[in-house]
């Protein structure tokens, strides 16, 4: 059989399979997303996110501790209030909960790189991601109060603000409000390319942040869409986001790609809480290889062109690299 190339004589062995690994990774480029609540003492497991929990301020240190030791290069911090409002105050509030929690963090373990999500859904009474006229989402009015909970988020200590929101013209009115109090060097991630998306549900349990009425799809997008991510993405790098995101991630990977190719910013994607919920589930059951299915879903994000990559098996993912399973 003549043949000259041969795809096999590259996987002959795992010393040549390394070394010819297209994909590289490095734990640094891990974020992990964490719940904090108010009140003291407490560590609560998430029941639809089995090994997530909710950590009160004075609990938080065990696990940035281990999220450090493993190399995981940043955090993003969710914050639950115990009381809501209409306007989601608790959102800028300068004792708000995520306010509290950055300045414990920064203050704990240093060494860690915090980034606070930017919206109004876990702290408003009726769940949605803006200031409500009727039963529709002010998007103008919600910009001065996104900006407002940015600012008073890097005033208690966040590195990078990242707004999910999904509101025309929040980048550019967060950078305004941020420059205007004199950050001009925290940068923005924005979660450019965000999908209304079944894949949140475990996080509106854990968040306590489900709509009271209607749904999201008025602001995020519509995941029949492609075009209108790069629209959503080059858009924000204009009005000044520093990283783009995309979310979810494991059923998203074609926007991955696709935004990489277009934009010059670094790229990240949220392997978000139905993606954990599942494999959990499943492995669970016996059904399939947990760490296996964690190496895939973390290699394909990179593969696609990810930079950054945020799960909840950050800690895990870190392991599998630093022990050279994976990247
Ligand atoms: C806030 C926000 C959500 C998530 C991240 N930021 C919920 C939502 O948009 O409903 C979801 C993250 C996850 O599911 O892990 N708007």
């Amino acid at each position: 059989m003549e043949m000259i190339t041969r795809p096999r004589r590259l996987r002959s062995s795992e010393n040549l399979r390394r070394m010819v690994r297209e994909t590289r990774m490095d734990p640094s480029s891990l974020m992990y997303p964490m719940f904090v609540m108010e009140g003291t003492d407490k560590v609560e497991e998430i029941s639809s996110m089995p090994g997530q929990y909710r950590y009160t301020v004075d609990r938080m240190e065990e696990k940035l501790y281990r999220l450090a030791d493993a190399g995981v290069g940043s955090v993003m911090l969710f914050g639950i209030p115990n009381d809501k409002d209409e306007v989601g105050s608790g959102a800028y509030a300068e004792n708000g909960i995520v306010q509290q929690a950055l300045q414990k963090a920064k203050q704990a373990v240093p060494n860690l790189f915090y980034v606070s999500d930017v919206c109004m859904c876990e702290y408003t009474s009726h769940g949605h991601c803006g200031i409500l006229h009727g039963h529709d989402v002010d998007n103008d009015k919600t910009l001065d109060y996104l900006a407002k909970i940015a600012v008073s988020q890097v005033q208690a200590g966040s590195d990078m603000v990242a707004p999910s929101d999904m509101m025309d013209g929040r980048v550019a009115a967060i950078r305004e409000g941020l420059d205007r109090n004199g950050y001009t060097n925290t940068p923005i991630m924005s979660y450019a390319v965000k999908y209304a998306s079944a894949f949140y549900g475990p996080f509106r349990d854990a968040a306590d942040s489900a709509p009271a009425f209607g749904d999201r799809k008025t602001y995020q997008m519509d995941y029949h869409n492609s075009r209108e991510g790069i629209k959503e993405a080059l858009l924000d790098v204009e009005e000044g986001a520093d990283i783009i995101m995309v979310k979810p991630a494991m059923s998203f990977l074609d926007m991955v790609a696709r935004v990489r190719e277009v934009v010059d910013v670094p790229v990240a994607t949220y392997s978000v809480s139905g993606e954990y919920a599942m494999v959990k589930a499943a492995a669970a059951n016996g059904w399939i290889d947990e760490e296996r299915i964690i190496c895939e879903m973390a290699v394909s994000a990179y593969r696609a062109g990810t930079n950054i990559y945020e799960t909840y098996f950050a800690e895990e993912v870190a392991r599998f690299m630093k022990e050279g399973r994976i990247g």
